[in-house]
């Protein structure tokens, strides 16, 4: 058994000179010092059927062997990974670089941003506003008192009776008017959170309101700023159609629709064959809602507008799957 061992050192010894590279300095550590079926542990499992008196002798030499080759095997691994950094003693420059992936805004931040800096371009300034909002804010102080029925349509995510998570971004048309006088110009982008959820809705979502309050502030105003946002968001002077609605902070108040980007307004899937969709929310701001924050709207008026970032960026990108933003999947999201 002695010489059994010698020779295995020996071996071993001479195997891991000729080792060269990863794979094969594996396939050494497998063939020599391999639990299952490793030639030392083979010699090792010998060990009880030696003479007594041969045993701690013996033990103690294929203990050390195998300390040993641990070892130089070590060793050897270490000088592999040396050697393949270092060429001629140095660092090899023709090595090819390596790629390093980096990250990028979110599409609809990316969107949000771009709405942002188009309305700057037109004066607008930009604020924030908090997400969790005091019910005074998100609606009393628009018109929207405590058993309106438009309430009913903001399906709120309620935190005590009278704090919630804003379902809009208007809360901020208040707060931004209590604390200055007129003239002011405003966008404000942020998130806002309604309990819903389907291919066109998602419990979190994103929204800029616009605000802008002066003297003699018409409807004519309105238009002209939405539409030529309009155009640049779309890179196209897609037509606008002013469709009228009702919001109770607004008076007349308009969905402002967009022909279909995807048809031009032939009709098709993605408007459902009218020819249009809606990208916003809008009117001129109710004298109430001017009174409450301590305006004359008499002298004051103004306008008001609330889009949705995820639908504008939808569009734009033609996507047809509002979840698709938030399924944080790299093959999507590196599109963008
Ligand atoms: N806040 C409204 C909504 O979320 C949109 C809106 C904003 C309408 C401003 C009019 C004026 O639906």
């Amino acid at each position: 058994m002695e010489q059994e061992l010698l020779k295995l050192k020996q071996n071993a010894e001479e195997a891991l000179a000729q080792v060269a590279g990863a794979d094969q300095l594996e396939a050494f550590r497998v063939k020599f010092l391999g639990r299952k079926g490793g030639l030392l542990t083979g010699i090792l499992r010998q060990l009880g059927q030696v003479a007594p008196e041969d045993r701690p002798r013996l033990g103690q030499l294929a203990n050390d062997i195998k300390l040993g080759l641990e070892n130089s095997f070590e060793e050897r691994k270490t000088q592999l990974n040396t050697a393949a950094g270092a060429v001629a003693g140095g660092t090899d420059y023709s090595l090819p670089g390596r790629y390093l992936p980096f990250g990028k805004l979110h599409p609809v931040t990316q969107v949000m941003e771009e709405i942002c800096s188009i309305f700057e371009g037109l004066g607008f300034a930009v604020a924030e506003g908090p997400d969790v909002e005091t019910d005074y804010y998100n609606f009393e102080a628009l018109n929207i008192p405590k058993h309106h029925p438009a309430r009913d349509m903001h399906d709120t995510f309620y935190v005590t009776d009278s704090i919630l998570l804003r379902t809009h971004t208007s809360p901020m048309q208040a707060r931004i008017m209590e604390r200055q006088d007129p003239p002011l110009r405003y966008v404000v982008p942020g998130k806002v959170y309604r309990c819903d959820s389907d291919m066109t809705h998602t419990p979190m979502f994103h929204q800029v309101e616009g605000l802008l309050v002066d003297r003699q502030v018409s409807f004519a105003d309105l238009k002209g700023v939405l539409t030529s946002f309009t155009h640049k968001i779309f890179e196209r002077e897609l037509p606008l159609r002013f469709r009228p609605s009702y919001f109770p902070f607004t008076e007349p108040s308009a969905e402002v629709d967009v022909a279909c980007v995807i048809c031009g307004g032939s009709g098709c899937r993605v408007c459902k064959r009218t020819g249009w969709l809606e990208i916003l929310g809008s009117g001129l701001i109710d004298p109430e809602v001017l009174k409450m924050v301590g305006y004359d709207p008499d002298t004051y008026s103004g306008f008001a507008f609330g889009l949705g970032v995820e639908r504008i960026a939808m569009l734009k990108y033609g996507i047809d799957d509002i979840r698709l933003y938030y399924e944080n999947d790299l093959r999507f999201l590196s599109q963008f």
